[in-house]
Order: C-alpha cells, then sequence, then structure tokens
C-alpha cells in the first residue's frame, strides 16, 4: 500500500478487465464501420466557451461539472465532458462540410464530469459516440437507432428499453415552455426544493427530475408531443414509421428530455432494466441548431454517447461474458541455467511465428511453475530440464489433460503454430 489511490470515481482497468473492454470496443468499431463511420478523435482539452455555448448555460455539465482551468498562459479550458461539441468544431475546422453529406464520425474516448460518484456514474468515463453530420432526413435518426439496436444485440444485452422523444424546434418549443412553465407553477410548492430551483433557470430540466415528490407533478405536465409544429410532426412520425419497419421496438416517453441544451426533434435514450438513475447505457438526439449556436452555417445533425463502464456493468448483470481469447498461450518453465537460456531460445522462436508464450523468470521448483502456468490460463506447459538440454529437445505438456510429448527443439515452433488442431498425441482444450 501507498498513501496514494485513485482520485475519486476514477478507476484503473487492470488486465483482467480487458477481456470485457477490448470486446465492447472491438465491437463498436466493427458496427460503426458496418454503418459508414469513420474515426474522429479530438483533444481532451477544449475551450470552456465551447461547451458553454453548445451544452448550455443551465445544464449541471456547465453550472458544476466541468473540470475548467485557466492555464498559465491564460486560456479558459476544460477537459472534456462531453463529445458532440469537438466533433461538430472539427467539422467546420477541416471543412468537412464540402465533403458528400452527412459526415459520419465515431468515437471511443474519455469524457470527465465532476459529478457525485457511485455504481455507474464516474468521474472520468469513456464513451462510444456517433455523430452524423449534414442532413436533415429522419431517416439519418433511424439509422442511428438501427446502429446502436444492433450493437447492443451484438453484445450480447437484452431487455434493453429504447426511450423516445421530440424536442421539438425553435418554431414550436417556446409555445411548449410556456404552458409547462405555467403548469409547473401553480404546482411550484408541490416539487422538490432543486425543482423548484430548475423551475427558475430551466423548467425543462424538471421533467428529468429524479426526486420522487416532483415526479408525480411531471406525470401531470403537459406533453410536448401536443404541441409540435407541423415539420416537427412530420419528422416525428417518419421517425417512429422507420422504427416500425425495422421492427425495432420503443416507448413514447413525453419526459425524456436530456440533460443538454443543444436537443431539438429526435431524443432518444437506451435503458437497461436495472433500477436507479445510472439505467441509461446510451442516449442522444438531433442537434440541428448546434451549429448556428457555434457561429457556424445552419448544419442539422444527429448523435449519441454510450457509456462503456455502463455497458460492462450492464453485461456483467446479464452473466455476459465477453468470448474467450481466441489465441493459444504456452507457458515455457525451466529447471537449471542452460535450460534457461534454451527457454528463451524456444520462447522467441514461437513469438516469433505469432504465439503467445508466458515465460517463468528465476529459478523456481518445476513444481511451482506448473501452479503458475496454470493459474496464467496457458494451454500448454513448453518444459525443459537437465534432460531435455542434454538431447536438445522440450517436452510438451497439455495442462488440462496432463498429457505430454518429448520432440527436438527445432520443431516446436512447427508443432505449436498449427495447434488450433490437435496435434499428434495432444488433444487441444477447445476439441474437448
Ligand atoms: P449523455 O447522455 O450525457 O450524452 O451521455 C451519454 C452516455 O454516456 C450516457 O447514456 C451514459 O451511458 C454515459 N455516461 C454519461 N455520464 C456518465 C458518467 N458520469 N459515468 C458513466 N457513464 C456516463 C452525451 O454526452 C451526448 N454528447 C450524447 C450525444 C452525442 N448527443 C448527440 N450526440
Amino acid at each position: 500500500m501507498t498513501e496514494f489511490a485513485t482520485p475519486r470515481g476514477t478507476v484503473d482497468i487492470l488486465p483482467d478487465d480487458w477481456a470485457h473492454w477490448d470486446f465492447v470496443v472491438d465491437t463498436a468499431r466493427r458496427i460503426a464501420g458496418l454503418y459508414g463511420y469513420r474515426r474522429i478523435e479530438t483533444p481532451t482539452l477544449g475551450d470552456v466557451s465551447l461547451y458553454v455555448r453548445a451544452t448550455g448555460e443551465a445544464t449541471d455539465i456547465v453550472q458544476k461539472e466541468m473540470y475548467a482551468f485557466r492555464d498559465q498562459g491564460g486560456d479558459d479550458l476544460t477537459l472534456r465532458p462531453e463529445g458532440t461539441a469537438h466533433v461538430v468544431r472539427a467539422y467546420f475546422q477541416h471543412v468537412l462540410n464540402r465533403l458528400p453529406q452527412p459526415v459520419k464520425l465515431y468515437y471511443i474516448e474519455r469524457m470527465y464530469r465532476r459529478e457525485a460518484p457511485q455504481r455507474g456514474r464516474l468521474r472520468e468515463h469513456h464513451q462510444f459516440g456517433c455523430e452524423a453530420i449534414g442532413s436533415a432526413d429522419p431517416a439519418v435518426d433511424v439509422e442511428m437507432l438501427a446502429l446502436l439496436h444492433q450493437f447492443y444485440g451484438a453484445l450480447g444485452l437484452s431487455g434493453l428499453t429504447l426511450h423516445l422523444n421530440s424536442m421539438g424546434d425553435g418554431a414550436c418549443r417556446p409555445a411548449y415552455l410556456q404552458a409547462l412553465t405555467a403548469y409547473l407553477q401553480v404546482h411550484q410548492a408541490e416539487l422538490a426544493a432543486l425543482d423548484r430551483e430548475r423551475l427558475s433557470r430551466n423548467p425543462l430540466r424538471v421533467l428529468d427530475t429524479k426526486e420522487a415528490r416532483s415526479q408525480a407533478v411531471v406525470a401531470g405536465a403537459p406533453s410536448i408531443l401536443d404541441y409540435l409544429c407541423i415539420p416537427c410532426r412530420e419528422h416525428w412520425h417518419a421517425v417512429r414509421a422507420g422504427l416500425e419497419a425495422l421492427s425495432i421496438a420503443y416507448e413514447v416517453d413525453p419526459a425524456l428530455v436530456r440533460g443538454l441544451d443543444y436537443y431539438t426533434h429526435t431524443v432518444f435514450e437506451f435503458q437497461a432494466p436495472y433500477e436507479g438513475a445510472q439505467s441509461a447505457v446510451g442516449g442522444g438526439g438531433r442537434y440541428d441548431g448546434l451549429a448556428e449556436t457555434l457561429g457556424a452555417p445552419p448544419t442539422p445533425g444527429i448523435g449519441f454517447g454510450s457509456g462503456i463502464e455502463r455497458l460492462i456493468l450492464t453485461m456483467k448483470e446479464q452473466g455476459v461474458m465477453p468470448p474467450p481469447p481466441a489465441r493459444l498461450r504456452v507457458y515455457v518453465a525451466h529447471v537449471g541455467q542452460d535450460a534457461a537460456s534454451a527457454a528463451g531460445r524456444v520462447s522467441t522462436a514461437l513469438r516469433a511465428v505469432g504465439v503467445a508464450v508466458i515465460m517463468s523468470f528465476g529459478s523456481r521448483s518445476l513444481k511451482a511453475q506448473m501452479k503458475a502456468a496454470n493459474s496464467a490460463g496457458a494451454y500448454y506447459a513448453l518444459i525443459i530440464g537437465e534432460d531435455e538440454v542434454s538431447t536438445g529437445t522440450v517436452t510438451l505438456r497439455d495442462l488440462a489433460s496432463g498429457q505430454q510429448m518429448t520432440l527436438p527443439e527445432s520443431e516446436v515452433a512447427a508443432a505449436v503454430v498449427p495447434w488450433d488442431t490437435p496435434p499428434p498425441g495432444l488433444e487441444t482444450r477447445d476439441s474437448k
């Protein structure tokens, strides 16, 4: 132990965690590729004003969660709290608007929010996110939801619910806000203190409440869906029809407003079937007004972010295991000085042909080395002792069955490489 530990709300990702991580990240990359998304990575640092303008002054992110600071040169910077603002900034900075539209980009990046840490809620988390910029076609919304649906299916998750809503746009939202504010003001005394304060800053945030006493009020609030203007209603119906044509189930959720101010039209969230505020495994929506907010020409866009830690939590909750590593691993054990140098030679020869090898270090008993081989998860032990050194051979042992064979050192690489098919006299663990 030292006196140091990870900062609150941050975690180490240890070797045993990587089977899940690699599986989620590889699946994300594969599925994004199937839909024609190409990878982008933006800097972890961003201008504070980019996030204030993009996500909105009255959001939790801007009010209390950004890791913002003034650097030695006087620049106001923050660790990236979310992915969309930087990607839209990059789209204009690199004139991607000249490419065929929409431009489809994905990222796998760390995000930083100074939230109260709890299960599934971290101060540093990772998101797989996609942004499709440059098309207002509702078919883009549908395709993005199909991508997410396929992604979660490929991870082996089940029982997720897709919540869907429309936020309207600049033409119809003001009338809705007026009606909502009037309603909430009438019921102000019934709201939790936090929500009374939200009502004064941004009434939409009240719909997002986690406070039980406010939820009763929210249940009776006017629905934004009753206030949509004709273009918003058409978009909403087109998205719903598109999902139905693909048999993607969803629930209309008029209280889904999301925690960021840039949304217009479609908003959505995939929720895992367990209780609590941390059930959203992914969410996003359209942001057709965002480009203008950042001083760029009006440009529609839509995207989502999906929290990788929450996905892994949900996989574990549901007992979904990542596929076992396909590559066979050999543990090289040796006894005696000459054997150690033979072990180094054989290990290098095996790695040169792509076989993963763990070689024993130091001088330990064969028994201790066999124990280490088992706990490393090796399929085979390759044993070199005095007899093997004197005859230029090695002994290969199948650790599951205990069967073994002795063969010339020069033949080991050839014998081990094709071991997806068992070598004569030995079975592989997979074939049992
Ligand atoms: P968000 O809903 O704030 O949206 O985050 C997206 C996802 O990231 C959440 O659904 C959740 O899975 C995960 N997440 C968020 N905060 C945390 C946290 N503190 N700890 C662990 N996981 C977390 C956005 O960030 C938008 N940029 C999504 C988007 C992209 N909208 C349009 N394009």
